[in-house]
């Protein structure tokens, strides 16, 4: 049966008003993406206008086609702008050790990694099965990027302590076949700057790229160490460090789909094109993954870049610093909770103490009090976690937060933690991935409260003990049927 109601191509197109009362209809089931509860997926300054103007600059040039910068010079002068402001902040420019820096604007820092990715991998035709080598830490994109391109990815441990790799480990993953290194700058699950300067020398001492990953914070350690905040050297200014990314999207507060990312130079940067004439239509050069692509994020980026400017950025990062000293003093002062690492950026990450409660019931009672964390599992040998991105609009709900915590943790404990069957147990720490079956998955989705078509449960902790029970093939398998269990057209 076909609901006309609610149809996306219904027979009589539908009033505008009416159009834009539905689509708040559905948004009201979302995560608030402001007023500073969500703790991630959303970046969220609080300066008053600001979405105003970026939805105002978005719709300028919405329709703009970034396909050919000759037919809409508009756009290749934003996207010069931007790369230009990025890589001043980033250690690059004129009068820098990086003058002939260049960059290109890509949707986000998925495609920033995965065109690192390809470009070191494209600099060396020579070696036929190109490899990286990545922190654990490291984020999942370059997985992506490498799964994509059929590089094989060698991963270094991180320090369970300091949450680091050592730049001896890097060094001796390095191998002939290896076509780049990668570091964070922070990375996103902790918070926490890997030895930059180091990794960038025993990646230039073997001849390899080396790309520093600050999607998540490369616009913020700048100011945080203008502020005072220790932060180690981690850009351009590193010999060694080849190319960077950022994404604005993120600490530059952009609407989503803007990144950009920079190489030394442009002979670095060479291998990043693809061209392609040999057809009969238009000859394509596209320096990015998508051929077409709208203006709207790139005239949003740089209205909100100028509107902010540098003094902006500085307030808006030491209203986020303050925010996250007293997040950190929460759980500091939180019986049970203890930091995973000392917050050097805008992460905030804790962990339970041996007596502490149980994090994925912790996760759900913080969201019946209104603040929306972000739980991580556990993995090779870190205990599982709970994540905050701490954005400047958390500054003035801050304070609110420690006695919501301790509350939280109060009733986590009573209730501990979720009673998995324990032939359900077995099976997540013993199944094959490749064993799961559809009865076994609807089965499974139908106990967790998922049902088809968008169906979510209110407590998700059930949905996470399992999960963390399971090694990460497993847990990759069973979100993969979950996920499309939920993506089903809607009739
Ligand atoms: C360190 C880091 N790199 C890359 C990414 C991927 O960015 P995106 O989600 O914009 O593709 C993220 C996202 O959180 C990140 O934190």
């Amino acid at each position: 049966m076909i609901d006309e109601s609610r149809a996306a191509l219904p027979n009589e197109g539908v009033p505008a008003e009416q159009v834009l009362a539905e689509i708040r209809e559905l948004r009201a089931t979302d995560r608030p993406t402001h007023g500073g509860r969500l703790f991630a997926y959303v970046y969220d300054p609080a300066v008053p206008g600001l979405d105003a103007l970026a939805a105002a600059a978005y719709a300028e040039s919405a329709h703009v086609n970034g396909l050919d910068p000759t037919a809409f010079p508009s756009l290749l002068a934003m996207e010069n702008m931007l790369v230009a402001a990025a890589a001043r902040l980033l250690g690059g420019g004129p009068d820098t050790s990086a003058p002939d820096v260049v960059g290109s604007v890509t949707s986000g820092g998925t495609e920033s990694l995965i065109l690192a990715v390809k470009t070191a991998r494209d600099a060396r035709p020579d070696i036929a099965a190109p490899r990286i080598v990545v922190p654990a830490s490291a984020h999942a994109a370059f997985a992506k990027a490498a799964h994509y391109l059929r590089v094989e990815l060698d991963t270094v441990p991180v320090d369970p302590t300091t949450l680091r790799p050592a730049a001896a480990d890097v060094a001796a993953a390095i191998r002939p076949e290896t076509v780049l290194v990668a570091c964070s700058a922070p990375s996103y699950a902790h918070g926490v700057v890997d030895p930059v300067e180091q990794i960038a020398e025993v990646a230039a001492a073997a001849g390899v790229r080396c790309h520093v990953d600050a999607c998540f914070g490369g616009w913020t350690l700048p100011y945080l160490r203008r502020l005072g905040v220790p932060v180690p050297p981690f850009d351009l200014a590193v010999p060694g460090v080849t190319s960077i990314s950022v994404d604005l999207h993120k600490y530059a507060y952009a609407p989503k789909g803007v990144s950009v990312l920079l190489h030394r130079d442009p002979q670095l940067r060479a291998p990043q094109y693809f061209a392609y004439a040999d057809w009969p239509g238009y000859t394509m050069i596209n320096p990015v993954i998508s051929s077409t692509r709208s203006g709207g994020p790139i005239a949003a980026a740089y209205a909100t870049l100028r509107h902010l400017g540098d003094d902006g950025y500085l307030e808006l990062t030491r209203r986020t610093w303050a925010a996250v000293r007293t997040l950190a003093d929460a759980v500091r002062g939180t019986d049970g909770l203890r930091l995973a690492a000392e917050p050097e950026s805008t992460v905030v990450c804790l962990t339970a103490t041996d007596d502490g409660p149980d994090l994925f019931v912790l996760v759900d009672e913080l969201a019946v009090r209104g603040w929306h964390t972000q739980p991580q599992l556990s993995y090779a040998g870190l205990p599982p976690s709970v994540h905050l991105t701490v954005t400047a609009a958390v500054a003035p709900r801050a304070a609110e937060f420690g006695s919501d915590l301790a509350d939280a943790v109060t009733t986590a404990r009573a209730a501990g933690p979720v009673g998995l069957p324990p032939e359900l147990r077995a099976l997540a720490g013993t199944l094959a991935p490749e064993a799961l079956t559809g009865d076994l998955v609807a089965g499974l989705a139908a106990g967790l409260g998922l049902g088809p078509g968008g169906g979510l449960p209110d407590r998700m902790a059930p949905v996470n003990t399992l999960l963390d029970a399971a090694p990460p093939a497993l847990r990759e398998r069973l979100l993969v049927e979950f996920v499309s269990l939920l993506q089903r057209p809607a009739w």
